[in-house]
């Protein structure tokens, strides 16, 4: 049994091992579990995994965590911003622990793997540390806790990939779903630090990706989203099943195989990296028609010589030679992109250089972020972070300017045309609206119609548009 106060000093790694050695634990028939998820897309992916390890244990899920007997936040570390969101959020779990004491909090994914045991020291509500690749030890972790004790696991792994569990699908609409088809990232972007946090990269076995995807469909489903950090570089060797002969299976093959599961089931993926996205998967894109038409492309900055320290390992010519390759072969396509203002020592002119990137490209949408110095990155480490405040939030907002007249302008171009969609549900706003997306990504309202519900394919005209939604009514 491993036993760890707050104040104990072994080192993470060592004790890993050792916590398969505790007893099985008991099932806990109709105890409450409640999760919430931070950060990105794998994030709550993570978090259907740990309900289905958690379910097998005889866990319930609950929306409410003041009914729950376990809380688990589900972590993200990528900007302080989103590290602090969670610190407050653990606050008021806190209140709630104080007014109910057996009530077990724990912290999973990436700051529960950034921050390691230094998490039990600092915040003392929190009974249990779980880093995202030692999810399959929880029911264990958890058995600790009941014994009257502290409990982590934080090793990294460089085969997990949850390939055999179902996920339990959490707060979804029944129609869209996430399939995790590899972990990790290798890339090492110095201001990034996923790589720290999630470990080294390793693709999933192609065939338990397709029975998930199988699997979903048969229950409804009608959309998937394939998640990986770089999903070019999925790559995956192996042995058929029941075949002696080893195979090797590409992103690009990959997306083939899952699109042929059913031409009613779309296919989108994320996230694409620019010196890793090949023709191959662009060909492959456009000859189905049911792989959607758009790509997040992050740009991350439009100077090579930040491209450079950033590490990224393209250059602005490499990145504007694979836009043109997607509006060759695929010229519908829509395209997004992540871009960060202000990286260490980043001039006006090289900031001019984003702004003129993103009037090549006219993205779709793009997620915009000011630049977050996270400890131990390489960019950390080498470089000072020394664009003032003021002036990274001042180039930020151009660049947040420039793109919602970039999306206003790409919605514009629909207005007037008729497209498909898939309709997701009721709007947020109004129930008399249904909402669904375009092939393009592009969020869709139109008035709710007899007949008309979520899963169903329809077509929708275009009558106007903000710099968000595209706004129609139905014509079949
Ligand atoms: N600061 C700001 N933005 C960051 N991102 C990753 N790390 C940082 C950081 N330290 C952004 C990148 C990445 C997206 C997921 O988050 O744009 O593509
Ligand atoms: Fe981070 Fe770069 Fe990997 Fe994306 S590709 S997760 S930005 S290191």
């Amino acid at each position: 049994m491993i036993n760890l106060q707050p104040t104990d000093k072994i080192h993470d790694e060592e004790r890993q091992g050792e916590a398969l050695v505790v007893d099985a634990p008991l099932v806990r028939n109709g105890r409450k579990l409640y999760i919430e998820s931070y950060g990105c897309q794998m994030n709550f992916a993570d978090s259907e995994i740990v309900a289905s390890i958690l379910l097998d244990q005889g866990f319930e899920t609950t929306g409410d965590y003041k009914e729950a007997d376990v809380v688990f936040i589900n972590t993200c570390s990528i900007r302080e911003n989103a590290e602090q969101r969670v610190r407050n959020r653990l606050s008021q779990f806190g209140v709630e622990k104080r007014r109910n004491p057996n009530l077990i909090v724990g912290v999973l994914g990436c700051m529960a793997e950034r921050l390691k045991s230094k998490f039990l020291e600092e915040e003392k509500l929190v009974d249990v540390v779980v880093g995202p690749d030692a999810y399959r030890e929880l029911p264990q972790l958890l058995a600790e806790v009941e014994s009257g004790h502290k409990a982590i696991n934080v090793l990294l792994s460089r085969e997990e990939t949850y390939a055999d569990i179902s996920p339990v699908r959490l707060n979804g609409n029944g129609i869209t779903a996430f399939i995790s088809i590899m972990r990790g990232c290798d890339n090492m972007c110095s201001f990034c630090v996923v790589p720290f946090t999630r470990g080294r990269e390793r693709s999933r076995d192609p065939f338990s990706i397709l029975v998930e995807a199988q699997d979903l469909f048969e229950k409804g489903y009608k959309e998937v989203t394939l998640l990986g950090q770089n999903v070019d570089s999925y790559k995956w060797k192996g042995n058929d099943a029941g075949e002696d002969a080893a195979i090797e299976v590409n992103f690009a093959q990959l997306l083939e195989k899952v699109a042929l599961v059913s031409p009613d089931l779309r296919v989108r993926f994320s996230t694409s990296h620019p010196k890793d996205i090949t023709d191959e998967v662009l060909y492959t894109i456009a000859k189905y028609d049911n792989i959607c038409n758009y790509i997040h492309l992050p740009v991350q900055s439009g100077s090579s010589r930040i491209l450079e320290l950033m590490n990224r390992t393209y250059t602005r010519e490499w990145y504007i030679n694979r836009i043109d390759a997607i509006r060759n072969i695929i010229p519908d396509c829509a395209i997004s992109s992540d871009i960060i203002a202000g990286f260490c020592t980043e001039t006006e002119e090289e900031h001019q250089e984003t702004l003129s990137m993103m009037d090549y490209v006219k993205y779709d949408f793009a997620f915009t972020f000011s630049y977050s110095e996270r400890p131990g990155t390489l960019a950390a480490r080498k470089f000072a972070d020394d664009i003032p405040e003021p002036v990274k939030k001042r180039r930020l907002a151009e660049i947040l300017l420039k793109q919602q007249q970039t999306s206003l302008f790409r919605l514009q171009h629909f207005v007037g045309k008729t497209v498909r969609i898939l309709v997701e549900g009721t709007s947020k706003k109004s129930d008399k609206d249904l909402c669904g997306r375009n092939d393009q990504n592009a969020m869709v309202v139109f008035p709710a119609t007899a007949g008309v519900e979520a899963g169903q394919y329809v077509n929708v005209h275009i009558d106007r548009c903000t710099s968000a939604t595209l706004l129609g009514t139905i014509v079949n």
